[in-house]
């Protein structure tokens, strides 16, 4: 596992050594080790770890807390205008409510309309994002339409920053693509320096299964589980690698569930496929029989894949550990339970699939070093340094070290709370995680130096986000 070595030696600072921030009495983090150190920070940037550090222009005090690199949360979903609606979140809500819940990277899914150009896609991105964004950012690029210009411009992509394209095995109408689109994509992928993320569900037998049980009357959220079981998830999982492995390249697979979508992914693991995955936080908690609760409430648990069972949860967490999977992601998405979930509770086809937890998502993930599951630099290097590593970001992003950005979070690890909404900084009305009890939370939190959130409350100017121009692809053992 490629980690950052420690860097706790002290460079020369250029000029004075007055710092502007310097982070004191605490215990850094990152995903290769643990150590007692005071941060130096200057122009945004760590420029001192550990030593003899005091003069600054502002002390932060993190007795008693960890310093961890900030979260990377390489799947969300703001501003969406899927399933024919609004999402409740735009880049401003969304990236406040990541700063508070200790996230300082988000990289978003901008989103090819039908006919439309890639260039056209990413600039109606960048005026949702303008003005708004509260922590750094990037895109992935969804690719729903394949014709030569857009198979020419996926070819420009990697040189403006955009190292990703994500493609729907599901949503036929929406934004299913097909075999053809999908070689094509990955073609480009490898050639010019991307990687191809999937949602990898066979649509259509989704859609079969679907349609069969609202001919049967059973339309309860309920139901949306049921019609997308393991095997429409594991089957185009190993359609997706093959599918790579065709054009002989790497893959990416995202929200992964459970079990049997593993097993295929392991297989081609052993196969020598640089096939990778990362599952989000709700499959670490949810099952599918959160999508039975009474009054519809169910249908707040809508999403795809659905939430599996107690046994994949125990699966996908022996995967973080054993480091199969890279990340835990929140996949975010802001439908409310009333306005937009509601308008399936005669027909669960109808309810936007999606949930929120970019705020939540450290914290619960936490969860597993409270538990035993994760070790502190485990949990680092799931939710912030792989991350950046795989979508191009480390080591600027992703870690504590000298000449990387100072995005740090003050974590408390003694800090309690029971998640609940009336909390979050989001715009939604409920949290997927609501009633959870916590114990570790995010207290400050500091982006390239400045600090955005004190005591949990967001504190920073919206807009100061900035685009990362993110680093090509490079598949293990085949350097550029
Ligand atoms: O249900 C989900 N996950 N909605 C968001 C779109 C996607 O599939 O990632
Ligand atoms: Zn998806
Ligand atoms: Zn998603």
């Amino acid at each position: 596992m490629p980690t950052d070595p420690p860097s706790f030696s002290r460079p020369s600072v250029q000029g004075t050594d007055r710092m502007d921030v310097i982070v004191k009495n605490g215990t850094v983090v990152t995903a290769s080790g643990v150590s007692q150190a005071d941060i130096g920070i200057k122009d945004g940037k760590i420029v001192q770890i550990g030593g003899t550090l005091e003069s600054a222009d502002r002390i932060v005090d993190a007795s008693g807390c960890y310093v961890m690199p900030g979260g990377v949360d390489v799947h969300t979903h703001l501003d969406s205008g899927d399933f024919g609606t609004k999402s409740a979140d735009d880049f401003g809500s969304g990236t406040i409510a990541a700063a508070c819940g200790g996230t300082t990277t988000v990289v978003d899914f901008c989103s090819q309309d039908r006919g439309q150009s890639l260039g056209d896609a990413i600039a109606y991105w960048d005026s949702k994002a303008e003005g708004k964004v509260a922590v750094d950012y990037g895109y992935h690029m969804i690719v729903t339409d394949m014709n030569d210009g857009v198979f020419a411009e996926l070819a420009t992509l990697p040189d403006r920053g955009i190292t990703s394209f994500k493609l729907f095995m599901a949503y036929r109408g929406m934004n299913m693509i097909d075999d053809v689109t999908m070689l094509k994509s990955l073609e480009q992928a490898k050639k010019y320096g991307a990687l191809v993320m999937v949602h990898a569900e066979n649509g259509d037998a989704a859609d079969y299964l679907r349609d069969k049980f609202v001919a049967e009357g059973k339309t309860e959220p309920y139901y949306h589980a049921l019609s997308r079981p393991p095997r429409i998830e594991a089957e185009a999982t190993a359609r997706a690698i093959a599918l790579a492995e065709i054009v002989d390249t790497s893959i990416y697979i995202v929200h992964l569930t459970c079990g049997e979508a593993l097993d295929e992914l392991l297989r081609a693991k052993r196969r020598g496929v640089d096939a990778l995955a990362e599952t989000c936080t709700q499959y670490l908690y949810l099952t599918k029989e959160d999508l039975a609760r009474p009054n519809f409430e169910g249908a707040k648990f809508v999403f795809t894949p659905p939430a599996r069972s107690v046994e994949d949860q125990e699966i996908l967490w022996k995967a973080l550990q054993d480091r199969v999977l890279e990340t835990v992601s929140s996949d975010h998405c802001s439908w409310l339970f009333k306005g937009h979930k509601d308008k399936g509770r005669d027909d669960f086809r109808k309810i936007p699939n999606g949930a929120p937890g970019v705020e939540e998502r450290l914290m619960m993930v936490y969860q597993g070093v409270n538990q035993g599951r994760l070790s502190l630099p485990e949990f680092v290097d799931l939710v912030a340094t792989r991350p950046a590593q795989v979508f191009g970001m480390f080591p600027q992003k992703g870690t504590i070290a000298v000449g990387s950005d100072a995005d740090i979070v003050i974590w408390d690890p003694e800090a309690t709370t029971v998640i609940t909404q009336s909390e979050m900084h989001n715009n939604m009305d409920y949290s997927s995680y609501e009633g959870h009890a916590v114990k570790g939370m995010p207290k400050t939190v500091l982006l390239r130096g400045k600090v955005i959130v004190e005591d949990r409350d967001y504190v920073g100017t919206p807009g100061e986000g900035q685009f990362l121009k993110r680093a090509k692809y490079v598949r293990p053992g085949k350097p550029a």
